[in-house]
């Protein structure tokens, strides 16, 4: 998957979605103190609630890169931008820098997740995106992943075998960013949404796709899934919602920080 640097000049054009990828391994010192100047007061103050230190990590790279990447995109200064959350908790951007738009969730969307080391932030022209990662060696029962999922993939998965684990993990994470794009969380009910896996078509797929649909969450044509390996361990998704074919541009974050000034 080709990354075009420029996208982040001009923010994601019509039916772009950028992804940076990264681990919290890439917190070298200077970087730490370059990301954490990023930081608002209300984000340092829920970065320095965290008891672990892993946490911490997890908060800094998320918040300072979702900044650092919108703020590129809008040309403001990262630390100028402003955020807000509806009622449900998906965060959007607010503040006078969407001059011209007085519309909660205007502007660019943004979605981020983090988990074990690695953090995902995508970005996209629509407030319609999500983006969920996974570890893989997460210590989740089958079964409890099981009563999130909609009837026709705890179905697949029972007929799965050993594939059953790694399957579920990709419709987890698939809902996940589903559910992160449409800002439900968990309150998304299991069965208003069910998901094709990449490869598991008759014809075989070469994405996974939304094969069901309930009527108020759009057209399952309109949603558009990518899901691949984060190296070994961990597992990333992300969804839109667009009325085009979409590209997914992914990007390593050191890439993307090492062509950002501070
Ligand atoms: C909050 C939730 C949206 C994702 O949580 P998660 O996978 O544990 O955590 P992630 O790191 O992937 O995502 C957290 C981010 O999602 C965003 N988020 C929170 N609520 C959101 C909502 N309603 N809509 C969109 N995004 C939301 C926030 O940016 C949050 O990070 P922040 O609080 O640091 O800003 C929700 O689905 C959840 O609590 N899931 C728990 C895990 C689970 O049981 N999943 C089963 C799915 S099969």
């Amino acid at each position: 998957m080709g990354a075009r640097d420029g996208a982040f000049d001009h923010g994601p054009a019509s039916g772009e979605v950028l992804i940076l990828h990264g681990f919290t391994d890439l917190l070298a010192p200077d970087m730490r103190v370059r990301l954490m100047a990023c930081l608002s007061p209300e984000e340092e103050a829920r970065r320095r609630a965290f008891a672990f230190p892993r946490d911490r990590d997890l908060f800094l790279l998320a918040h300072a890169v979702k900044r650092l990447a919108l703020g590129r995109c809008l040309g403001v200064d990262p630390q100028d931008l402003a955020f807000a959350r509806d009622p449900s908790g998906k965060p959007f951007l607010a503040g006078p820098f969407l001059a011209g738009s007085s519309q909660a969730g205007a502007g660019p969307g943004f979605s981020l997740s983090h988990s074990g080391t690695a953090v995902a932030v995508a970005i996209a022209g629509t407030p319609l995106v999500g983006v969920d990662v996974e570890a893989l060696a997460r210590e989740v029962p089958l079964e409890a992943m099981a009563m999130i999922m909609a009837d026709a993939e705890v179905a697949d998965l029972s007929a799965a075998g050993a594939a059953a684990r790694p399957r579920a993990f990709a419709y987890w994470t698939l809902r996940e960013a589903f559910a992160k794009a449409v800002g439900l969380g968990l309150s998304l009910p299991p069965n208003d949404v069910s998901f094709q896996l990449a490869g598991s078509g008759p014809a075989g797929q070469e994405t996974p796709a939304v094969a069901h649909l309930a009527g108020h969450l759009g057209a399952a044509g309109d949603w558009h899934l990518h899901q691949c390996d984060l190296g070994p361990d961990y597992l990333l998704a992300a969804a839109v919602r667009a009325p085009c074919p979409v590209v997914w541009r992914l990007m390593p974050m050191e890439r993307f920080l090492a062509g950002t000034t501070p």
